[in-house]
């Protein structure tokens, strides 16, 4: 596994990709930076984590005939790689919120944001970029967010982080790749977040509304049961788990 270190780069994500195109990274490659300037996050949004603090990094993998239509797969396999990981530290409460937020209680640790390289109907490669909030322990009052140290009280080394993600990241690879598919996916549902519970959401028209969320589809749509007992099907644009 070969791994890179930046002290400072925009974001380990965008560096991975110019690397797997320019001089086609080996699998498994980690890129990994003690501050990012311009670190991305889920739906445009920007990941904002103090430099030297935190697990900031991007794995490669690489894929000879994955369909675009099993992507949510690699959400399930990374998810519950972070999961393990944070397990075996004894980091308690761990649950996953869909997609694939890593939280504590209900406070995020880590966030996940996949990034598809396709080639027509297949993946060629997803670059796999992680934040863990490890040693900071201020977040300017961001509601629900929270830091190991916050949890445990204990400084952490990154580079020991770092192993034992990338040791879960490929085991949960191999696992999947050997036919768990079936079995990953109840893993995920076991560990989600508010699932067979009354939760609060809100729609995209910013209206609110009550359901439980029942399962999660093979597209990766949150099935959620509302009044009546009727289904719906949402994804990441539609809704909002507020509580
Ligand atoms: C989220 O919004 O929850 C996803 C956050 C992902 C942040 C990580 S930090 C390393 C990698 N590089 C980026 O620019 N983003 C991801």
């Amino acid at each position: 596994m070969q791994i890179i270190k930046l002290d400072a780069i925009d974001s380990t994500n965008l560096y991975l990709k110019k690397l797997m195109f320019n001089t086609q990274a080996l699998d498994y490659t980690i890129v990994v930076a003690d501050k990012q300037t311009s670190g991305r996050g889920q739906m445009g949004t920007t990941w904002v984590s103090e430099g030297g603090k935190n697990l900031t990094f991007s794995i490669l993998k690489k894929f000879n005939n994955l369909e675009v239509s099993d992507q949510f797969e690699l959400n399930i396999c990374i998810s519950l790689a972070i999961f393990r990981s944070l397990n075996e530290l004894k980091i308690p409460d761990l649950k996953i919120k869909w997609p694939n937020d890593i939280l504590s209680g209900s406070n995020k640790i880590c966030g996940v944001l996949i990034e598809n390289i396709l080639s027509g109907s297949k993946i060629q490669a997803s670059i796999i970029g992680i934040g863990l909030n490890v040693n900071q322990i201020s977040f300017n009052n961001l509601p629900n967010v929270s830091s190991l140290k916050l949890i445990t009280g204990i400084q952490y080394d990154l580079d020991e982080l770092l192993k034992i993600m990338a040791k879960n990241i490929s085991a949960v690879f191999d696992h999947y790749f050997a036919g768990n598919q079936q079995n990953l996916k109840t893993q995920y549902l076991e560990h989600l977040f508010r699932k067979d519970k009354a939760s609060t959401f809100l729609n995209n028209s910013n209206t609110m509304f009550t359901g439980i969320i029942r399962n999660v589809t093979n597209e990766g749509k949150l099935l959620v049961e509302e009044e009546d007992e009727i289904f719906k099907q949402y994804d990441l644009k539609e809704l909002k788990l507020l509580y």
